[in-house]
């Protein structure tokens, strides 16, 4: 687990900022959208109230030949050269860090998903590292909490807004099931004030949970409640796709709601308030 701690300076009249969670893009698959990925990449470098992004893990399939789930028929174009195939986890790791290039600067931290440990632990191959290194950015490892700090320009006004992501691993297909996934996340790391879990494929951001604390002085204890939020952060793996059958579809998952989430937030009456909605 990771911490990351960022300042996001802002002003009484431009007081929104937005946050992206976008992860388990797949690409290397026929099966990754990456048109809409790329709509999506241009949206995020051309959105000036952004904070930031971070990226939630299983950036590329990352599967090679001697894996057992290999299929080089679900391999995009793009693969299909004696060069890629002779290092696919590589080729697909410098081809993530490519198509970021434009946004690298903007991104808080990459997160690393199930692919990226499972070719590390079988192949020896540091993927996650690679992307870290070409794009520039911090290694969140599998799960990270990430404190944003606003700060109101020329003033000693301050508010921290506290987040924690994980790329997830529960093997739910339904969505009653992804959701108690996340709603597991949230409870084990109660007290931040939003949340994001990948892995599972889907976009849920309407997850609220209330929590309570005792505050207070000696002999004047308070109930305080607040309300967290959390987000299921979408995919770009298409499960049914023509021409090819994804491990998805031969298991008869249900289709992917594509795209990711993006968080906002606005400082109001000495309060952060957060909104999540899809992107
Ligand atoms: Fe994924």
């Amino acid at each position: 687990m990771e911490v990351k701690d960022i300042v996001v300076p802002y002003t009484r009249s431009k007081n929104k900022k937005r946050l992206y969670a976008l992860g388990c893009a797949h690409y290397g698959t026929v099966h990754c959208l990456e048109h809409e990925l790329d709509d999506m990449i241009y949206k995020i470098a051309h959105d000036d109230d952004c904070l930031g992004w971070i990226e939630m893990g299983d950036s590329a399939e990352f599967i090679v030949l001697s894996d057992k789930r290999s299929d080089t028929s679900g391999l995009a174009d793009w693969m299909l050269t004696r060069e890629a195939l002779k290092d696919i986890a590589g080729t697909q790791a410098e081809y993530v860090a490519m198509k970021y290039r434009s946004i690298a600067k903007k991104c808080v931290g990459k997160i690393s998903g199930n692919h990226e440990v499972s070719v590390q632990l079988h192949y020896n191959k540091d993927v996650q590292g690679i992307m870290c290194e070409k794009m520039g950015v911090t290694d969140l490892g599998y799960s990270a909490f990430l404190r944003l700090y606003f700060k109101r320009e020329n003033s000693s006004e301050s508010h921290l807004a506290t987040g924690a992501f994980t790329h997830g691993s529960s093997g739910a297909t339904t969505i009653p099931g992804k959701v108690g996934a996340l709603v597991k996340f949230m409870d084990n790391f109660s007290g931040c004030h939003f949340y994001g879990y990948g892995h599972v494929h889907a976009i849920v951001t309407d997850i609220e949970r209330v929590y309570l604390s005792c505050q207070g002085k000696n002999g004047g204890g308070r109930i305080k409640d607040f309300v967290a939020k959390g987000a299921l952060t979408g995919a770009w793996f298409t499960t049914y796709t023509k021409g090819s059958s994804s491990y998805g579809e031969r298991k008869n998952y249900n289709p992917t709601n594509l795209g990711c989430v993006v968080y906002e937030f606005e400082v109001e009456d000495s309060e952060v308030k957060i909104t999540i909605r899809k992107a």
